[in-house]
């Protein structure tokens, strides 16, 4: 298949999602820390976004009007992203201020690398391995362990997220570009953070960090995660669980 039959498809695949609105709730009990180191990875949608932008300028030479087009309309999607996890953020309170403020300085320090990793490395690989390998898994969380809302947004996402997730790793194929020991420290340092509260307390898969370990690795090297794949089933929230605003209001003007 062309470059050009490539991104013209999954162009065509996009489907448009507006920001949903976001009251306070509840997650699993016992992944409070887990979900909210989550919620702190959306402090790499916007960097993101600007490697992908930097991607289509060094490379639009060869890429095609598909290719170009795709990249900048994956370039806004970052943006909606950050907008719609920054709502879940600010909405939804997890933990006491202490701990939030703990698990912000702590991500400071892995955000910061992931930033040289940007500079150092062509920006279309990096932001490849960080949706393959730490925004997927970081969706699985937000889905399993974050509660209604979470899982909406994160059904939403996904969606958005596997399109770039294809686009960037067509595209880091077509460059030649390898995944580096030190990328791939990176990613495992980045996950072993993130899952580091799941202590065996939460029952089944999606409870244990082995499994978000796992699925990180193998969807960066393999490409699946067989055991985490009821997670592509779709969402369907119940009328309970809707937020106000988007409850259809009838005989009203
Ligand atoms: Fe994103
Ligand atoms: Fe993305």
């Amino acid at each position: 298949m062309s470059e050009q039959t490539i991104f013209g498809k999954l162009f065509k695949a996009k489907r448009n999602w507006s920001v949903m609105p976001i009251q306070s709730g509840n997650c699993v009990h016992g992944a409070e820390k887990t979900v909210q180191k989550a919620l702190q990875a959306r402090l790499l949608e916007l960097p993101v976004g600007e490697w992908i932008k930097e991607g289509a300028r060094r490379e639009k030479h060869w890429l095609s009007e598909d290719g170009l087009r795709l990249l900048a309309s994956n370039f806004k999607d970052e943006q909606k992203h950050d907008e719609q996890l920054d709502y879940c953020y600010r909405n939804l309170t997890l933990c006491d201020r202490e701990t939030k403020e703990e698990i912000e300085k702590e991500s400071q320090e892995i955000i910061q690398k992931w930033f040289k990793m940007g500079e150092k490395y062509h920006p279309i690989l990096v932001t490849w391995i960080a949706e393959q390998s730490v925004f997927f898994p970081v969706l699985t969380i937000y889905r399993r362990l974050g509660g209604v809302q979470l899982a909406s947004v994160a059904a939403e996402i996904s969606r958005d997220e596997a399109i770039h997730a294809r686009t960037n790793g067509t595209m880091s194929k077509m460059l030649g570009q390898q995944i580096t020991p030190e990328l791939d420290d990176l990613r495992q340092e980045t996950m072993e953070w993130l899952t580091s509260d799941l202590d065996g307390s939460i029952d089944g898969i999606y409870g244990q960090q082995k499994s978000y370990l796992d699925q990180s690795y193998k969807l960066l090297h393999e490409g699946k995660y067989i055991e985490f794949k009821d997670t592509s089933a779709a969402i369907m929230v119940g009328f309970f669980e809707t937020h106000r605003s988007h409850i259809p209001r009838y005989g009203t003007v």
